[in-house]
């Protein structure tokens, strides 16, 4: 039972929900993205995690552990900080891209990870990538739960040096497991696609 089996209401719409990611499928995907990301690094003596917050949060904590996991005897410096930035509203992008919250610290000379929960035009991602790259960091990548490659509206050159990408999906909607609706569903525990119902 998803709580989502008899479709769920958006504003006035009624959509149905469908299951994309189950949470071990999620879980298992997070684990491998953290074993490439910590031998990565591990040449590179640290790693400082930017988490842009809200959504990024869940998935965050989750992927940070998994990497310290992943590496335990080199266990190589992590530092985090967040920035809360906000960019959505309802199922569509508001392209316009508004700071709640700075960082505490400037990036300056960290290999920088910026943890973000999808890319979907990518605005919100290039500007942040653009304010980072003016604090002179020593490296700065990205790491995105999920991408979606067709409404990608930005160069992938403003996008970091390297994007890791948990899963790849299409142009829908997605609730759950850190995605919401207007502050709804990110505690759903898997991935839904919304369509509207029939
Ligand atoms: P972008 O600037 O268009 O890439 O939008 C990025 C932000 O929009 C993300 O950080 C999310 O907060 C939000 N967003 C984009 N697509 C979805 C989705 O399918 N579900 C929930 N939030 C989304």
């Amino acid at each position: 039972m998803s709580g989502f089996d008899d479709g769920v209401m958006v504003g006035e719409t009624k959509m149905q929900a469908n299951v994309l990611f189950k949470e071990a499928q999620i879980t298992e995907r997070v684990a491998s993205l953290a074993q490439e990301i910590a031998a990565d690094y591990a040449s590179r003596g640290g790693l400082h995690t930017v988490t842009v917050l809200n959504g990024a949060l869940h998935f965050a904590s989750q992927l940070r552990f998994a990497i310290s996991k992943a590496n335990p005897e080199l266990g190589f410096e992590m530092t985090s900080d967040t920035i809360h930035l906000a960019s959505y509203h309802g199922t569509g992008s508001s392209g316009e891209v508004k700071k709640i919250s700075d960082l505490t610290h400037p990036v300056t000379g960290k290999h920088v990870l910026i943890l973000e929960d999808i890319v979907d035009t990518g605005k919100t991602l290039s500007v942040l990538v653009a304010e980072l790259l003016a604090q002179k960091p020593a490296s700065l990548a990205v790491v995105v739960l999920l991408r979606k490659p067709s409404k990608l509206a930005v160069p992938e050159s403003d996008l970091g040096e390297k994007m890791y990408v948990g899963f790849d999906i299409g142009p829908e909607f997605v609730v759950g497991h850190c995605f919401d609706y207007d502050g709804r569903f990110r505690d759903v525990p898997d991935i839904y696609a919304l369509s509207p119902a029939e």
